[in-house]
């Protein structure tokens, strides 16, 4: 039996660089704060918070607060919610993936121009949340095809697509298919970030030769859940686990390849725990 680990498994440029950040600022002490969990893996969130760290999920938690540090997360905060954090006084440390930093500015800027913003993503994600609150006029969030035909728009308002990074490419190409049949005016920015579709493309190849799939992931992590369902089309034995301890596959004896890939909140650890321990029950079920 063959394993093959996706070389694009595990943290993102984005995400290592907010986690490594919050260890940072753990070694130089004081009260840490982060605004919402800073990725979503129970296993690191736990860890952190066994240091000392804490969740705040709105400025509201600081209220009373004098002394501390307040992160904030990789896929980005509303501009509102940023300047009600900085006006507590706290220190701040903005840990915003440049590639969602750089959505927000395009929307600030294209909704300043009297542009309609819409958002391809999922509505009730904190990222999408964020993208939406640097928006000077209400933006519209599509993440369906129905929601993409129902779309209308003031007649001669131009329109900037703008998509959530960790949305699934292809099917933001369809969104966008059916937006551009309507007659608007459109500017189409792709920004999902590349880390997700090399993450995407390589999860869909290598589970189209497996026989079996693993994704390593966070229950909240919705990349994970992404690519969990990418890979389920190609590989109809694909399994969603947190740690090793999850995997129950059954197996036939005639499994060759198993394939392994991890979202983007996945660290390198446990990655490799569930490469060596997982291997081990698999090849003692066979
Ligand atoms: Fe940034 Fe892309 Fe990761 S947007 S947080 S590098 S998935």
């Amino acid at each position: 039996m063959e394993v093959v680990t996706a070389k694009s498994a595990g943290f993102c440029f984005g995400v290592k660089r907010a986690v490594d950040t919050v260890y940072e600022e753990v070694e130089k002490g004081g009260p840490i704060f982060t605004y919402g969990p800073v990725i979503h893996n129970e296993t690191v969130i736990g860890d952190l918070e066994a240091k000392g760290v804490r969740i705040i999920h709105s400025p509201k938690d600081l209220e009373g607060i004098t002394e501390g540090t307040v992160i904030l997360r990789s896929h980005g905060v509303s501009r509102k919610e940023e300047e009600e954090i900085r006006a507590t006084g706290l220190k701040v440390v903005d840990t915003t993936c440049p590639f969602v930093k750089r959505i927000h500015r395009t929307v600030a800027e294209e909704s300043a121009k009297g542009r309609q913003i819409v958002i391809i993503g999922a509505a009730d994600h904190p990222e999408v949340e964020g993208i939406r609150g640097w928006s000077e006029t209400p933006a519209v969030v599509i993440g369906t095809p129905e929601e993409a035909e129902a779309f209308e728009c003031e007649e001669g308002k131009e329109i900037c697509i703008v998509s959530q990074t960790t949305f699934n490419a292809t099917k933001f190409e369809k969104l966008v298919a059916i937006l551009k049949q309507k007659s608007y005016t459109i500017i189409c920015v792709n920004t999902i970030c590349n880390a997700t579709h090399e993450r995407q493309t390589e999860a869909q190849e290598i589970a189209s030769r497996a026989d079996i799939m693993i994704v390593i992931g966070g229950r909240t992590s919705s990349n994970s859940a992404k690519l969990y369902e990418i890979c389920r089309e190609r590989c109809p034995k694909t399994y969603f686990i947190q740690t090793w301890e999850d995997l129950d596959a059954e197996l036939d004896g005639n499994e060759k390849l198993i394939g392994i890939t991890a979202g983007a909140s996945t660290p390198k650890r446990i990655i490799e725990e569930v490469q060596s321990k997982c291997l081990k029950k698999l090849l003692n079920k066979c």
